[in-house]
């Protein structure tokens, strides 16, 4: 579904990230690990577009979306829905204009609006809070709608910014279940983007570990698990690098 090719990403010379090749099957969940400022986001915001990279190619769905027009782009980022690392809801917009935002220039009457809303809002676990404002929400519940305004556009892919951080353990284990669920039902392939090892194995088909702009590994959990690379066995033992 996704496709780095040797990624460069070097705004005003700074190189954030150097030579990333990554190959990211349909249909998968893949984790990418790493620790702060280790340029997890930045590959996010490459994969649907938002940002360039400065040279290697990015393939969306077998299309190399590296030198496409704003146009074509906004098509690519149709396909490919984000939760970005802190929801990033319109707070002066309802739960239901949140979600609906997608469908703004689509003809669709209010009547049929409101069901499509209470349907996708249902999806992700939400029950009669189409009235509410962003504020009066929980983190979770904020992530939910994030996830809600996401999956509105009927994506291919899903992508996950720091999903879990800031919710409590009970609440982070309920959105990773639904992040599981929703790659089966939505048969989606799902990325997510974390710095905890308990929430990354709990989900991920395949893990990457980046590190100071580099991959220092990809495989599976268990092949993680015994990995003889001193990178990834500090990682596992101690959250460091
Ligand atoms: N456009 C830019 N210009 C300059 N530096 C940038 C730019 N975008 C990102 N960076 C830098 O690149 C590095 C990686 O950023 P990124 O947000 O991808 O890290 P991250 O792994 O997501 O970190 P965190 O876990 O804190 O969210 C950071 O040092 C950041 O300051
Ligand atoms: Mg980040």
């Amino acid at each position: 579904m996704f496709e780095l090719r040797n990624v460069y990403y070097t705004p005003g010379g700074n190189q954030i990230l150097k030579n990333i090749s990554l190959s990211i099957k349909r249909g998968e969940i893949f984790v990418i690990m790493g620790l702060s400022g280790a340029g997890k986001s930045t590959i996010l915001r490459l994969l649907n577009g938002l940002i360039k990279a400065n040279s290697g190619s990015v393939l969306v769905d077998g299309v190399d979306i590296t030198g496409l027009s704003e146009k074509a782009l906004a098509e690519v980022r149709r396909k490919v829905g984000m939760l970005f690392q802190s929801a990033a809801l319109f707070d002066s917009l309802t739960v239901a204009e949140n979600v609906s935002f997608a469908w703004r220039n689509e003809k669709i009457n209010d009547i049929q609006k409101r069901e499509m809303v209470r349907e996708t809002l249902s999806v992700v676990g939400l029950v009669g809070v189409e009235d509410k404002m962003p504020s009066e929400l929980s983190g979770g519940m904020k992530k939910r709608v994030g996830l809600a305004r996401a999956i509105a556009m009927k994506p291919q892919a899903l992508l996950y910014d720091e999903p879990t951080s800031g919710l409590d353990p009970m609440t982070s284990n309920t959105i990773l279940e639904l992040i599981k669920d929703l790659n089966e039902r939505l048969q989606v392939t799902s990325v997510v983007v974390t710095h905890e090892l308990a929430s990354a194995f709990a989900i991920a088909d395949r893990v990457a570990l980046l590190h100071d702009g580099k991959i220092v590994f990809v495989g599976s959990v268990s092949e993680m698990e015994e990995a003889n690379i001193p990178l990834v066995k500090n990682f596992i033992t101690g959250g460091k690098i």
